[in-house]
């Protein structure tokens, strides 16, 4: 049974479109291996959408998304629009909204450090003998980002600036039951970062996850303040399993975590909003973030699909961009979390993941995880995303 399934595609900036092409290449290839149908709409977004329309974030694009199962980003921004006032910036004026817009309030950033790229660490080797698997839950529609009153006006003969952070209970909540659910999945230990002994936020978001930590006697919590989990993290990656935090730490330390693992091109990110009804039909319309289901009854799958947005945790990487070196692992691997939590086709992205996992195995690498040790090859973007796909 072959199963449609909407996407909209936005590549973006800088390695942005060479990395999505890449991708397509292997997305295409686990579409027909496992029968799905996918409907590719391609938008502008960013610095390429300002050029085109004024806009880095164009009505059409946000139309298209709203009429998708799922976004494929690649990445925005460049030096041609880093003089533009901040809101009009294609980081700024691009991702925010869109994360707002679809409420895509969760953050998983997975930080894998391959045992057989530990040597691209910077991290000691005999710190992370056999690499290491953390996974980031970060909140990303709350706190710092977003709360107001946020200004630079003039108080008593000087510029002042104000940001204000705010996080309700049912925000902390609602991250807390996903970061709680990843742990289930996977070693069963969670890590709450905050400054609780600071920050009346951070009390609040520490009390809250304790409640929430009821309903998962299986997991072990910890917590710990945002500046020791900073050291930790380089100290002994290995000793977490997933960490929940809010979106400014959860900024800071996904960037830390993508460093120590080797190559910011290995790291997708999946952004998602609230589950889908597991089983209903999905007509296509409405605002995503609060309805909307793509799950089909008697598929094998059945934990909940959200809509989300999907896209590699490096930037747009402008030093390289049109060379055709940029490591399209990341957007790869996001296409797969894309399969696995938008689409419900968790054999198509197993598959992916098992192919990266065989194209690295033998030997094949972009320039940034090359070391020159022996066994290695040094490929391009497209070279790598072939052998992916003819490894599915
Ligand atoms: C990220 C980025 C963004 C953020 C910027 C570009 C607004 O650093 O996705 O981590 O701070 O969230
Ligand atoms: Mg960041």
């Amino acid at each position: 049974m072959s199963t449609t399934h909407k996407i909209s595609i936005l590549a973006g900036d800088g390695i942005g479109p060479e990395v999505m092409d890449a991708s397509m290449l292997v997305l295409d290839a686990a579409a027909k291996k496992f029968s799905i149908t996918l409907e590719k709409d391609s938008q502008l977004v960013g610095g390429a959408a300002i050029d085109a329309t004024g806009s880095p974030l164009p009505e059409e694009t946000v139309a298209s998304c709203q009429a998708s199962d799922a976004i494929l980003f690649g990445s925005v921004g460049g030096p041609k629009w880093e003089n533009l006032p901040p809101d009009q910036q294609p980081e700024r004026g691009a991702l925010l909204p869109l994360r707002k817009k679809f409420n895509l309030y969760a953050n998983l950033r997975p930080g894998v450090c391959l045992p057989s790229l530990t040597h691209a660490s910077p991290v000691k080797n005999e710190l992370i003998p056999n690499g290491f698997d953390v996974l980031c839950v970060r909140e990303l529609t709350g706190g710092i980002y977003f709360g107001q009153p946020k200004s630079i006006s003039e108080v008593d003969g000087e510029l002042v600036a104000i940001d204000t952070m705010v996080y309700k209970q049912s925000e902390i909540v609602r991250i807390a039951h996903i970061a709680f659910t990843a742990a289930m999945a996977r070693d069963k230990r969670l890590c709450s970062v905050d400054k609780a002994n600071v920050l009346q936020n951070s009390v609040l978001w520490r009390q809250t996850v304790i409640e929430v930590s009821k309903e998962y006697p299986e997991v072990e919590l910890s917590h710990l303040y945002v500046d020791n989990a900073a050291m930790q993290l380089i100290k002994q990656p290995g000793s977490f399993d997933v960490i929940v935090t809010g979106n400014l730490f959860g900024d800071i330390l996904s960037d830390e975590m993508a460093m120590i693992s080797g190559s910011l091109g290995m790291l997708p990110s999946a952004s998602l909003g609230n589950p889908k009804p597991v089983g209903t039909a999905d007509d296509g319309a409405d605002d995503r973030a609060d309805d909307g289901a793509s799950g089909e009854a008697g598929r094998e799958e059945c934990k909940p699909l959200y809509f989300g947005m999907y896209e590699p945790s490096g930037g747009s990487a402008p030093d390289i961009a049109g060379q055709g070196v940029a490591n399209p692992i990341a957007q790869i691997l996001s296409a797969a979390m894309m399969l696995r939590y938008s689409l419900g086709e968790t054999a198509a992205a197993d598959a992916i993941e098992a192919a990266v996992d065989k194209a690295i195995d033998s030997g094949l690498r972009t320039g940034d995880i090359f070391t020159g040790k022996e066994g290695e090859t040094k490929v391009g973007t497209v070279a790598m995303a072939e052998a992916i796909a003819d490894a599915i």
